[in-house]
């Protein structure tokens, strides 16, 4: 209960970085796994972790030997998911400086990025200065994993978002909708 409550009082001191009022559901984190083939990756780097929903499950499935660590900006969800999820290597910082991030463990690129942010309310330079970065520390071939809340794709920066993605990569599919998330929200993969 403390996570949804962390969640909801996170949102309503910072709604632009937060983006959310309470943690992904089981069902869309679910989705947003559901594809990978982790005997692939090395290398996964997870985006805005926020509760650390999605990070427990990546860490269930990751092969031994593979590396995993997520960036958040809020220092509260950085203390929690420290806190519950001692094992998953966490950086406090924005995500645009990921490139830093690989580089400290000696990597090139990331196999697979999964996001959690929220993009539909980012300002058009933000959502095209990380979709560069995004892109350009991703292996060839490589996944590129986000959802999107539905409501959102109404906004003109959703639209923009979508838009982005399509500009990036060549291959996008869409997955059904999670409706008893909070907001109803479904999940982009896209392939590098
Ligand atoms: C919608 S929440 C993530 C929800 C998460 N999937 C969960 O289940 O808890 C978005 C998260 O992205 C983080 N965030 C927003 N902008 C960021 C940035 N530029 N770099 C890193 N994290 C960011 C927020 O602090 C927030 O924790």
């Amino acid at each position: 209960m403390k996570t949804y409550r962390d969640f909801l009082v996170e949102f309503v001191k910072n709604p632009q970085v937060i983006g959310a009022v309470a943690p992904s559901s089981r069902t869309l984190v679910n989705k947003m796994i559901e594809r990978i083939d982790f005997e692939k990756v090395d290398v996964a780097v997870e985006y805005g972790p926020g509760s650390g929903r999605i990070t427990r499950e990546l860490l269930k499935r990751l092969k031994p030997g593979s590396t995993y660590f997520g960036i958040e900006i809020n220092g509260l969800m950085v203390r929690n998911i420290r806190n519950n999820l001692p094992e998953a290597t966490i950086y406090k910082d924005s995500v645009v400086n990921v490139s830093k991030y690989l580089e400290k463990h000696k990597k090139d690129h990331a196999d697979v990025i999964i996001s959690g942010l929220p993009w539909a309310i980012f300002p058009n330079d933000m959502q095209k200065e990380i979709m560069g970065k995004t892109f350009d520390v991703l292996l060839e071939g490589g996944i590129f994993i986000t959802y999107a809340y539905c409501h959102g794709t109404l906004l003109p920066a959703g639209k923009r978002f979508k838009y982005l993605l399509s500009e990036y990569f060549p291959s996008i599919t869409k997955s059904s909708i999670a409706l008893l998330n909070i907001p109803p929200a479904f999940v982009y993969h896209c392939e590098k």
